[in-house]
């Protein structure tokens, strides 16, 4: 078989390291990949932007992948999928009306409701009055969120209502464009967040290892927001008794009103959860699969990623069965200087060394030269271990971070160590 992997993150260079593996699999294309990607085994980057849509579609035709895998949530919402499906071309993911689910907050508060799907309270505005008048009544914090893609910068939680009220002004004025013409102001949740993705032929699914990751770029989850620093599998909030509450009340509801309402979704879907006091509620939807939950879960992925891609394209998931290691596994992300902000790039990356069963780098940011490979983005390597237990993994990890060199890196410590959760006694 020939895949085409879209995107050039860690999660699609982890993507195509697990579907390279499979003995089903001739050769990976990644469009456009990164230096990482570019030296895998079977694989081959394609110089095609994962947001050059048209572009995409002509090299799909041209290429003939025999399946293609669509990693970040820009090209799904602009229906890359229908596009290639009208081509005749099977394709993994959403399309562009499933793909809302991520691409609109505001469709996604009224399709939670509508189903009964436990969430935070909320109100869909258009307006600074109808903003503040929400505000107003509902004094204490409050999240204010852009509808549209924000890049995973269009969330404020305030902590009181003249810091909403700033938000939501902001917002409406354009802060991200379009995509905060409309705004989702809902109530402030408090528990431990957790991370569920499962893939789904629209009817049956499979649930990966539950996982968690870590947004703040600092150490003791301070600093700005970001794409994710880190990320470890499984989760500390999620037991078994509450996988089977998260599957009954949130998964298997969404997927059933997804088909009630004339929306068959295909592909991963990811639940961004908050365990509360009452049980667990959803925070946001992803049309794909995380980053960077995906490098440590395909580190446990014991199974070939590839049929199980295929059996949810051509709607047969019932009958697979993946097996996970069980050993735990974490990702501690180097980060170029500057980031979350403007990152610093061209700088020469050393020290990478060599990949071993229990560690893997897997690259995001960074672009192949003559001296070698060089920060190319914000997050710039996901250095990925297996362990024991969740500590082994963490020091596994961390051994390695420390030999990797490039100018301005920044990386968080306590990836894996976050001190226990207040206990939150609810299913
Ligand atoms: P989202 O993009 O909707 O997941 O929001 C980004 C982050 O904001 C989440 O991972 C949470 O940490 C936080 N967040 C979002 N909604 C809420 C909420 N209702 N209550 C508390 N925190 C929230
Ligand atoms: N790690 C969070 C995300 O992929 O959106």
């Amino acid at each position: 078989m020939k895949i085409l992997i879209i995107g050039n993150g860690g999660r699609e260079h982890a993507l195509a390291w697990k579907m390279a593996s499979s003995p089903l699999v001739r050769e990976v294309l990644v469009a456009p990949g990164n230096a990482g990607t570019a030296i895998e085994r079977k694989v081959r980057n394609v110089p095609v932007a994962a947001h050059d849509i048209d572009g995409l579609v002509e090299r799909a035709r041209a290429e003939r992948p025999d399946l293609t895998v669509i990693g970040p949530e820009a090209p799904l919402v602009a229906g890359l999928a229908d596009r290639l499906q009208a081509a005749g071309l099977a394709c993994l993911g959403p399309t562009r009306e499933g793909a809302r689910l991520e691409g609109s907050k505001a469709f996604t508060k009224d399709f939670l409701a509508r189903h009964k799907i436990p969430t935070a309270a909320a109100a869909t505005v258009t307006s600074q009055e109808a903003a503040f008048a929400y505000i107003d009544a509902h004094p204490g914090p409050l999240v204010v969120k852009a509808d549209g893609l924000a890049a995973g910068k269009g969330v404020v939680v305030a902590a009181d209502s003249a810091e909403a009220k700033a938000a939501a002004q902001s917002m409406l004025g354009g802060a991200f464009g379009a995509a905060g013409s409309t705004l989702v102001i809902e109530e402030c949740l408090v528990g431990v967040e957790a991370s569920y993705i499962i893939l789904t032929d629209g009817r049956s699914y499979v649930a990966f290892p539950t996982s968690e990751d870590h947004k703040r770029r600092d150490d003791g989850d301070r600093g700005p927001n970001t794409g994710g620093m880190g990320a470890f599998s499984p989760a500390s909030a999620i037991t078994p008794e509450r996988e089977a509450v998260i599957r009954q009340t949130i998964i298997e509801p969404t997927l059933k009103g997804l088909r009630d309402d004339g929306c068959p979704y295909t592909g991963f879907l990811y639940a961004g959860l908050m365990m509360t006091a009452s049980g667990p509620k959803v925070l946001e939807f992803n049309c794909r699969f995380g980053d960077p939950e995906t490098q440590p879960i395909m580190l446990r992925l014991a199974s070939d990623l590839v049929p199980l891609v295929q059996a949810a394209v051509t709607g047969t998931l019932d009958r697979m069965q993946p097996a996970f290691d069980p050993r735990p596994a974490l990702c501690v992300v180097m980060a170029a200087g500057g980031y979350p902000g403007e990152p610093a790039t061209g700088d020469l990356i050393t020290g990478l060394g060599e990949d071993t069963a229990e560690c893997k780098i897997f690259h995001a940011g960074t672009q192949s030269t003559a001296q070698g490979p060089v920060t190319h983005g914000g997050r710039v390597l996901g250095v990925t271990a297996l362990g024991a237990d969740l500590a082994a993994a963490r020091a596994t990890a961390y051994a390695r971070v420390q030999h990797v060199h490039f100018k301005g890196a920044q990386f968080r410590h306590d990836i894996g160590n976050r001190p226990p959760p207040r206990e939150n006694k609810g299913p």
